[in-house]
């Protein structure tokens, strides 16, 4: 039996500057939908590559001081290196200055030619050099280039043409017969009611005011046009006009991915020169929004790009995987704040899975001697749960194949929060009190386990590395980490688990505060920002009873008491707690005076880690209210009650 084939790709990048967080987009989101059709069993081929022909890359490399062959190398060096740290699995990269590549082009460019589909002309008219685009006067946007808003240069240069309109009929057919080629519809409906049905103009397909690019073969003065150069990568890479089987089996390609911007070159261009040279045209050409800085445009200009190493570095890369597959969409701009990004570390990564793997864990070590045991007592309480993580890998699929990638990720984080919920419903620490429901709390740590590894295998494509630290902590063989093992039930019984540092440190969230308030001068503001934050942190901070309730609070009294030396809002406490006895530095000396608080009862945070301060070990933590002006008072309790009574 033949296997499923999937061929994606991506938009291949201009080497002229390193890339932003904004072009990390399409490939993670190329990437995942890649991985996944792998993991579901297709034979898959994901391209991408660099654009490295033009005259910006010309003008670019003169800049610099470079020829344009070594300005290009460096950033294509650079941009591989990107991929792979943001884990990306692609099979093949094509830079256009390839021998397998420039060779293509110019066949195409004489068959075409030989055919009368292209031929010589004078071109004069506006050229956008950014952006590699032809316009005419009508369509720009206040004098403007209409895609970048960059002034346009008027070109007068001998040209080879296209004839586009030619073919216009026939692709206006294919797009209304095939409803879903163009996605999202509203770029379809732009193409269409645009582009296509007002009618188009012959394209310029060469110029001859620089060199930089393929050279035309019967007439060397020009230079293909590199957006006719940069489109044929989708078939040079694959063999066309020399393999014909490998052709055969990879076009047409399934789905050409990129952003908006670029739709027109794809859905109009493309397919009107695979028409002219009686080729079948891509299943699916899809757009996704933009990722915008603070709801700007990224531009080096606008000195806004962020720099997607530097964030991998800091978060993780399945952070940032995570959060640009949260913010993609195919109807609607993304919007990229490194704030944004260290809370969804903080409440989707941390908070939500990263605490549900380690309770789950803790809980079979600390209840049942860290073994998996048998489901043997279910409950109805149980079915809703098991329905969920049964559902979740056809919802997964359907929501890849129409490209929503925020939908899969919400999808799985449904299972993680409806997994949290379970913890609080069925209060596994209750039922380890009593021998008699040895066999329920077995089988609910069981059904947890369950469905973290059932998460983890859907979650596999998506974020592999936290996958992969799932699988570890529950001992799940290599072989039985993929697609074959998506059905609930499979764990097996008798596994040891093993706990293992979290997945997800949790990100300082006070510097983004501190940052906010120091860019600011205006007092006015500096307030304002801080309410918005708190507002939004009040909003958004909420968590659920059983993150709660890991924390351990107990009633402590104050046996002793004294001022840390040069130090001077710190006193070393002496707190008896129950049967035990607990140092701890607290910031209160402002506050209180080292003998006002001997004797006093207060609530004191009993499972916090140790840490130092000045030297001085701290156990714990004494909670406190703090007034805006710094002013700090003591919890108390209502009535008389003993030390190392819990507080809950
Ligand atoms: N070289 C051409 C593509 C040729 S494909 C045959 C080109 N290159 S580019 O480097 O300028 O940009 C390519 C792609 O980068 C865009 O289409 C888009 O997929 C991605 N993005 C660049 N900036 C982006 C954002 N800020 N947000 C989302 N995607 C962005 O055009």
């Amino acid at each position: 039996m033949t296997k499923k084939r999937f061929y994606i790709t991506t938009p291949i990048y201009y080497p002229s500057d390193k890339l932003h967080v904004g072009h990390c987009l399409t490939t993670v989101i190329a990437d995942v939908i890649s991985r996944h059709k792998r993991f579901t069993g297709y034979e898959v081929r994901y391209l991408t590559g660099t654009d490295e022909h033009g005259q910006k890359i010309q003008e670019r490399a003169k800049q610099d001081g470079q020829t344009p062959e070594e300005f290009v190398a460096k950033i294509r060096e650079w941009i591989k290196d990107l991929w792979e740290v943001l884990d990306i699995q692609y099979d093949d990269f094509i830079a256009t200055t390839e021998k397998r590549h420039k060779k293509v082009v110019q066949m195409i460019f004489e068959k075409l030619h030989a055919k009368g589909d292209i031929y010589k002309d004078y071109y004069e008219g506006l050229y956008c050099t950014p952006c590699e685009s032809f316009w005419t006067q009508r369509q720009l946007a206040e004098g403007n280039c209409p895609d970048c808003g960059r002034p346009v240069k008027k070109v007068k240069e001998e040209s080879y043409f296209f004839k586009l309109s030619k073919y216009a009929p026939q692709l206006i057919e294919h797009i209304e017969k095939n409803p879903d080629f163009i996605q999202p519809q509203s770029r379809k409906n732009e193409m269409l009611n645009n582009f296509l049905r007002p009618g188009l103009e012959d394209l310029c397909v060469s110029r001859t005011t620089f060199d930089w690019g393929v050279k035309v073969p019967f007439d060397d003065k020009h230079v293909v046009y590199v957006w006719l150069d940069a489109l044929v990568n989708y078939i040079s890479t694959i063999g066309f006009g020399k393999d014909e089987e490998t052709f055969n089996k990879w076009w047409p390609a399934d789905l050409h991915l990129m952003a908006k911007d670029i739709v027109r070159f794809h859905s109009i261009y493309w397919p009107i020169f695979l028409i002219a040279l009686d080729l079948p045209l891509p299943k699916k050409v899809v757009a996704h929004g933009y990722l915008l800085f603070d709801n700007d445009k990224m531009s080096k200009s606008k000195g806004n790009v962020v720099d997607p190493r530097v964030l991998v570095d800091k978060y993780g890369v399945d952070a940032l995987r995570y959060y640009l597959l949260k913010e993609s969409s195919i109807s609607s701009d993304g919007n990229f704040s490194e704030e944004a990004l260290a809370k969804r570390v903080n409440y989707d990564l941390a908070n939500d899975l990263g605490n549900l793997v380690s309770r789950t864990i803790t809980m079979i070590e600390k209840y049942n001697d860290g073994t998996i045991l048998p489901p043997t007592n279910p409950e109805k309480i149980d079915e809703e749960l098991i329905q969920m993580a049964s559902a979740l890998p056809e919802k997964v699929e359907h929501n890849v194949n129409s490209v929503n990638l925020s939908e899969v990720m919400s999808d799985i984080w449904q299972l993680v929060s409806r997994t949290n919920k379970y913890i609080d419903e069925t209060t596994p620490w209750i039922l380890a009190k009593d021998e008699e429901n040895k066999e329920r709390l077995s089988t609910v740590l069981y059904n947890l386990a369950e469905s973290i590894r059932v998460t983890a295998v859907i979650l596999t494509p998506f974020l592999p590395n936290t996958s992969e630290k799932i699988f570890a902590q529950l001992n799940v063989a290599k072989k039985e980490q993929n697609w074959d093992h998506k059905d609930w039930g499979l764990l097996k019984e008798g596994t040891k688990v093993q706990k293992q540092p979290p997945m997800f440190p949790r990100i300082d969230l006070k510097k983004f505060e501190k940052d906010a308030s120091s860019s600011k001068g205006d007092k006015k503001d500096v307030k304002a920002t801080k309410e918005k934050t708190k507002k939004e942190a009040d909003k958004t901070q909420q968590i659920d009873i059983n993150h709660f309730s890991q924390v351990q609070l107990k009633v402590a009294e104050v046996l002793e008491a004294e001022k840390v030396e040069k130090a001077d809002k710190l006193l070393k406490v002496k707190l008896s707690v129950g049967d035990t006895q607990r140092q701890v530095v607290a910031g209160i000396a402002k506050s209180y005076a080292p003998q006002e608080l001997i004797g006093k009862k207060v609530i004191f945070v009993a499972n916090l880690k140790p840490a130092k301060l000045r030297g001085i070990v701290s156990e714990g933590m004494i909670l406190a209210a703090e007034d805006a002006q710094g002013n700090l008072v003591l919890s108390s309790l209502d009535k008389e009650i003993e030390s190392g009574t819990e507080v809950r």
